[in-house]
Formats: C-alpha cells, sequence, structure tokens
C-alpha cells in the first residue's frame, strides 16, 4: 500500500481454508481505516472483472468503477479501476 493523500491498494488475500468468513471484508475496512489515518483521501485499485468476491467486498465499501480496460491480465481478462473518494463514506 502506497500512502500520502493518494492510496494504492495493491492486493488483497485470505487463505484458502478461512475464505467466505466475512476476513477478507474486514482486512479491507482495515486498510482503509490504516490509510486515512495516514492521510490518504483517495483510494484507487485494480480488480479482474470476474473476481465477484473481491469486487463484491469493494462495492460494500463504496468503490466505484472508474474506467474498465481491456484485456488487461496476461489471459486477456479484463479489469475494473475502482476509486473511492470521499473516505467519510466507508463506515463498514
Ligand atoms: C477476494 C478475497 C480476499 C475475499 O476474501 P473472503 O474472506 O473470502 O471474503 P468475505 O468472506 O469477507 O466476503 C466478502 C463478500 O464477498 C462475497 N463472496 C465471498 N466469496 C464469494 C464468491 N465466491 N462469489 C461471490 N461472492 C462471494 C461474500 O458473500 C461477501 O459479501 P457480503 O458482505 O455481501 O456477504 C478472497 O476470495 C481471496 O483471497 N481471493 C484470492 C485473491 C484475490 O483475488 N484478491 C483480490 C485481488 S484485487
Amino acid at each position: 500500500m502506497e500512502t500520502n493523500d493518494s492510496c494504492n491498494l495493491v492486493d488483497l488475500a485470505i487463505a484458502k481454508q478461512h475464505q467466505k468468513k466475512g476476513y477478507g471484508k474486514k482486512l479491507f475496512c482495515h486498510a482503509i481505516i490504516e490509510a486515512k489515518k495516514l492521510g490518504a483521501r483517495k483510494f484507487h485499485l485494480t480488480v479482474r472483472e470476474d473476481n465477484l468476491p473481491a469486487i463484491s467486498i469493494y462495492n460494500s465499501c463504496h468503490f466505484k468503477i472508474i474506467k474498465k480496460i481491456n484485456s488487461y491480465y496476461i489471459d486477456k481478462t479484463n479489469a475494473f479501476v475502482m476509486e473511492l473518494c470521499d473516505f467519510q463514506e466507508s463506515k463498514n
């Protein structure tokens, strides 16, 4: 994670055996809170278009899709760039 006034989430991962227990969402919310403490006001990330668990988490934290990048990944899957501009919106 890089922070000044802008924060880029590079990766988010939960061990397979612990997925679907709410940890991913908790970890993501914690990252946002920590970034805010460091002064970040804009948060952005890139996610595979077909990564429904990750997109579900980002949507629930009020991230919006701001751009679609075709064939971004090596297997030609498209990517969404998602952004949160107002940290006050994220209270999850
Ligand atoms: C993405 C990832 C971190 C999610 O972690 P997790 O602990 O399983 O997620 P949670 O249990 O917190 O679930 C968060 C939401 O995703 C939903 N979800 C979880 N698995 C899902 C699936 N397979 N399909 C659709 N939705 C799913 C949950 O229902 C939950 O939604 P809700 O809050 O509306 O109930 C985890 O799947 C992972 O490590 N994936 C591999 C790495 C990865 O793709 N990282 C993202 C890179 S941008």
